[in-house]
């Protein structure tokens, strides 16, 4: 990889702030965008704008037909069977909300309705209900204990709403899920398992494909949360074998406010719709209506069609570079924060999983994150503090929040050395 010529493609990141050159180590918050697609956005306005499904005329079609083929080129690039799996949401978060609120109301009419057998073999077998006995009637939903707020408060929500609860599975000192407590979670018959694919607080990169042929052993429906794997690993949807994946353009260099919903035909059909309006009908009367067909069952209003192109061209973007090498280059910038990093006195990274991503956290004892990276912004270096959206990791470990430095394609070697030596003079001055 080319990394001098793919850092022309981000004309953001050759700027200074604060009279020091940019280092972007910010990026499992948002990546940044290459031209191609600021371009494609910026030529749909000039050109193509129009809304889509709803026009005869020339223009309405060209948008329909591009909108359509973003969908294709989404559903190739994760490898899903049919375009119609590919549900555009503004990104992850209401790709999860979606879920959380269709699962609700599955649940609700599922359990309302009488008699509970014998067994509809029409439904997908986690649907099915012969024999629902308490345990089973409660609505569960089991999630990880190193999830973002995202993949945890709609369910969490959802659960409290109607009396039921949500499974935590536990992790270790290194931030590697309990995967004998998973199994063991598994048995009290959760509707659901949302997890995250690799943590944005620890990197730990979660071994999903076993856990969704665990989780189908029990006929228990798996939601991927991929918002931090996805522009990092390619992704086979069909491989994992995933009832769900959910991703955000904008942590994969596109637009933000676009983003994907995967899930198998069969449940989306099965799954009631999640927003009411224009689009996604079939007839209206004022007595009744009938839905669309996938996906626009899911696609209410009028969509971010300009986003979707964005995110069209960025996975056009990243499957013109070597994937393996991109993957080979993050783990280097990561090893070698790391190695340097540990030199460190009084350094504790939060999250030491065997299998990692490209990001890395950290505090130092006695230093608070909030002003460790208060104090490398005005050396130019961006990174984040806090808690990163997962305040249960944080109680976890005990602690208020890290400093995290997350890798992207277009970070180098040389950035991963100004970083680490402002943390240590940070380090120095705060001590
Ligand atoms: N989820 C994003 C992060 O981890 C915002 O920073």
């Amino acid at each position: 990889m080319n990394i001098n010529e793919i850092r022309k493609q981000f004309p953001v990141l050759d700027q200074q702030v604060y009279g020091k050159p940019l280092v972007y180590f910010d990026n499992a918050a948002t990546t940044q965008k290459p031209l191609c697609v600021i371009e494609r956005e910026r030529n749909y306005y000039l050109h193509e704008n129009c809304n889509i499904h709803r026009g005869v005329h020339y223009l309405s079609q060209k948008a329909t037909e591009a909108y359509e083929h973003a969908r294709q080129t989404v559903a190739d690039f994760v490898h899903a069977k049919e375009a119609r799996e590919i549900i555009f949401t503004r990104g992850t978060t209401e790709s999860l909300n979606l879920l959380a609120t269709a699962f609700e109301h599955l649940f609700l009419s599922t359990s309302n309705s009488q008699p509970s057998s014998p067994i509809d073999s029409s439904l997908p077998t986690s649907q099915r209900r012969n024999d629902m006995g308490e345990a089973d009637s409660q609505l569960k939903v089991l999630v990880t204990a190193m999830e973002h707020h995202s993949n945890l408060v709609p369910w969490q929500q959802m659960v409290q709403r109607n009396g039921g609860e949500l499974l935590v599975v536990p992790m270790d000192d290194n931030g590697v899920l309990d995967l004998e407590q998973y199994e063991k979670l598994l048995k009290e018959s959760p509707k659901v398992v949302s997890i995250a694919h690799i943590s944005n607080v620890l990197g730990t990169i979660n071994p999903v494909k076993e856990m969704v042929k665990m989780a189908h052993q029990y006929d228990i429906p798996v939601v991927i949360d991929g918002a931090q794997s996805i522009a990092h690993h390619p992704i086979d949807v069909q491989d994992l074998d995933c009832d769900f994946f959910v991703f955000s353009g904008h942590k994969m260099y596109a637009p933000m406010g676009i983003g994907g919903l995967y899930g198998k035909a069969e449940w989306l059909e099965k799954l009631p719709p999640y927003q009411f309006g224009g689009e996604m009908v079939d007839t209206v009367s004022f007595e009744k209506t009938t839905f669309n067909v996938l996906p626009y069952k899911f696609e209410a209003g009028t969509p971010n069609v300009g986003a979707a192109l964005g995110l069209e061209t960025a996975i056009q973007f990243l499957q013109s570079l070597d994937r393996k090498a991109i993957e080979k280059h993050e783990n280097q910038l990561l090893q070698s924060a790391i190695q340097q990093l540990s030199e460190i006195e009084g350094i504790r990274f939060i999250g030491e999983a065997e299998q990692r991503s490209g990001l890395v956290s950290f505090i130092i004892d006695g230093i608070h994150p909030y002003d460790l990276g208060t104090i490398i912004d005005k050396m130019g270096v961006a990174v984040r503090t806090g808690h990163h959206c997962a305040e249960p990791v944080m109680t976890r470990f005990g602690i208020p929040g890290t400093v995290r430095a997350s890798f992207a394609l277009y970070n180098t070697l040389e950035e991963v050395e100004v970083f680490v030596k402002a943390v240590k003079k940070a380090a120095m001055m705060l001590r």
